[in-house]
């Protein structure tokens, strides 16, 4: 089965259930500081779990983009990536354990889909702690299923229980569904999660709590299913290879192997670097290439970029490419990720020369850094042939080495690093910097305070009056709320003169002065598009979308209001009238990246 054949087995089995197909969201998340990336496919889905409705109904079906950066020391196994595709059913306060699980079941064994051998299957439940009981209804539909005690796990929270996804937001206990990659004729009577041959490949979610900031939990009104099943680790059990050696891979490894003239799986280092080099390309392509698209920089989001094509890098100069001399391998490994994938994400072909530039333009600069790095290197004060910790440190904090290149030039020196050093200064520098972010992310969409509500609205009043002062060539590229300001980024190359700023501050405010009203209505895309409405419209299966029309009501269609000031697609919430809002300040205008501005703003 090839995986295009796979995720669309997927999506036809809940359509054929009653769900809604779904186009994956940006890999960058829309007004939520809580995280920098899109880490499951509950993540944009936040909202409507927290009862806000969804414009597909109550029962939705998706193979979601996630980027995982917290598991980035476990990529170069053979089941953890940094980018890897999520497929997910959903019930919004619709049909909970019973058919979650049931349907699992059916679609993993069932002989019209996956087909899988349930002798090679097992699962694991909520064992229950203080905060929630024993998951005893998961534990009697999977004995309902046939599958043998031995083989339904009690775990407790650290195992079975998944979310929030940020620092608070909805959450629950978990049931989770195992793979024997093993021999099967060795397959063990019972179930242990120490077994690294048995395999996660889907976890059920039953999201019927809420957790908030200061960790206590409540029962949500709304009772959700959120599950997640891995399209490379499906795959993989398809043909009974590693994620690597799968189509969604193989392709990029051919590459690396024929630049670099070593051969995967001949020894685990170099299996392991192979496997580092293709996961972190294709992370970096799928950042930048997203259509919310990030350049590599040194801060956020584009740090991580940075950082992911740096460890690439050092590792294909380790395993022999010429990374040095020829810049075209890169760009070769580009393209392979692209072939897979440009079909399934169009965003990656529509922004395939972004993509390009930007990988390329990374690589020439982290290669004038190392040259840096190593003047800086032939100056440093060695003493007993050992290198300091704060020395290595300084060298992967401001010449971005990172430590295992640095060891890799002290060994050809003849000396050796303090380790322990170098992890004691990243330690307090990462936990300056995670104090510093906490105060940062504060709050977050996730609560859905009032505060945040209003900015959000306002920032749909920025992005109009933007393009009535600037063109209409602006368009959203991103946006941060916390409840005390309003940050947004807009494609436009030039910086706003002080002019400019204030009439788009006086559009909205006047905007708000006429007090007019938000409103909600759930039309299909073409619809939307039809009728003017700004936003993403990369839709793949024609869904409905909600649109958010700011005017004057009068009592006609959204689409016909009177002074309609901003019509946009958006999952909400907003506020129903503007005269909640108060007075709107610009505080900064800068730039971000190469051909986006960024506002920070206020309302008073
Ligand atoms: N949100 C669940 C997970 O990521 C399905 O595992």
């Amino acid at each position: 089965m090839t995986a295009n054949e796979l995720r669309q087995k997927y999506l036809d089995f809940f359509k054929s259930k009653g769900h809604a197909i779904i186009s994956s969201a940006s890999l960058l998340p829309e007004n939520d500081p809580t995280v920098l990336f899109t880490t499951a496919g509950m993540h944009p889905l936040v909202p409507y779990l927290l009862g806000e409705k969804h414009p597909g109904g109550s029962r939705l079906v998706d193979a979601q983009k996630c980027i995982r950066t917290g598991d980035i020391d476990e990529v170069g196994d053979a089941t953890h990536h940094t980018f890897f595709e999520m497929m997910g059913n959903w019930s919004l306060g619709d049909y909970f354990k019973q058919e979650a699980i049931t349907w699992s079941w059916e679609f993993l064994t069932d002989s019209a889909w996956l087909a899988l051998d349930s002798k090679l299957l097992a699962v694991s439940v909520f064992v229950g702690d203080q905060d929630a009981p024993f998951d005893q209804e998961s534990f009697a539909i999977w004995q309902g299923l046939g599958l043998p005690t031995e083989r339904i796990a009690k775990l407790p929270k650290k195992n079975n229980w998944w979310g929030p996804a940020g620092q608070s937001g909805p959450c629950g206990p978990d049931t989770e569904i195992f793979y024997w990659t093993g021999d099967p004729q060795t397959v063990p009577s019972s179930f242990n999660d120490d077994n690294p041959l048995w395999v996660e490949i889907w976890n059920n979610v039953f999201m019927q709590y809420f957790k908030d900031v200061d960790g206590n939990f409540r029962l949500l009104e709304q009772k959700n299913v959120d599950t997640g099943l891995g399209l490379e680790r499906v795959m993989a059990v398809l043909n009974g290879s590693d994620n690597y050696q799968t189509e969604l891979f193989w392709p990029i490894i051919k590459r690396i192997e024929e630049l670099s003239g070593q051969v995967y799986n001949s020894s685990p280092e170099i299996t392991r670097s192979i496997r580092i080099i293709a996961d972190h390309i294709k992370a970096s392509v799928f950042i930048i290439g997203d259509q919310k698209g990030v350049s590599p920089s040194n801060v956020g989001q584009g740090y991580v970029v940075r950082r992911l094509l740096r460890r690439a890098i050092v590792r294909a100069g380790k395993i022999g490419i010429d990374v040095k001399n020829n810049i075209s391998w890169i760009a070769e490994l580009t393209s392979a990720v692209l072939s897979i994938y440009a079909l399934t994400y169009p965003e990656l072909q529509d922004n395939s020369n972004f993509i390009n530039e930007e990988i390329i333009k990374e690589t020439e600069k982290f290669q004038r850094t190392l040259e840096n790095g190593l003047k800086e290197f032939d100056k440093l004060q060695v003493n007993n042939n050992c290198l300091s910790g704060s020395d290595a440190f300084r060298l992967y904090q401001s010449y971005g080495f990172p430590l295992e290149l640095s060891l890799e030039i002290a060994q050809e020196r003849g000396w050796r690093i303090d380790r322990d050093g170098f992890f004691q200064e990243l330690q307090k520098h990462q936990e300056l910097s995670r104090t510093a972010s906490a105060g940062k992310f504060k709050g977050g969409l996730a609560d859905h305070s009032e505060e945040t509500t209003k900015l959000h609205t306002a920032a749909h009043l920025l992005l109009a009056a933007l393009r009535r002062v600037l063109g209409d060539h602006v368009a959203q590229r991103g946006s941060n709320i916390t409840s005390e300001r309003l940050r947004f980024d807009f494609s436009h190359t030039e910086k706003m003169s002080p002019e400019q700023i204030k009439t788009v501050e006086n559009l909205v405010n006047e905007a708000i002065g006429k007090s007019l009203t938000v409103a909600c209505e759930e039309i299909s895309l073409l619809e939307a598009k039809n009728s003017g409405a700004t936003g993403v419209f990369d839709s793949k299966y024609g869904e409905t979308v909600k649109v958010y029309t700011v005017g004057r009501d009068n009592g006609q269609n959204q689409a016909t209001w009177d002074d309609i000031f901003s019509r946009e697609i958006c999952g909400g919430p907003h506020v129903n009238n503007l005269r909640l809002l108060g007075n709107f300040k610009i505080q900064k205008e800068e730039a971000s990246s190469a051909g986006v501005r960024r506002i920070k703003a206020i309302l008073e």
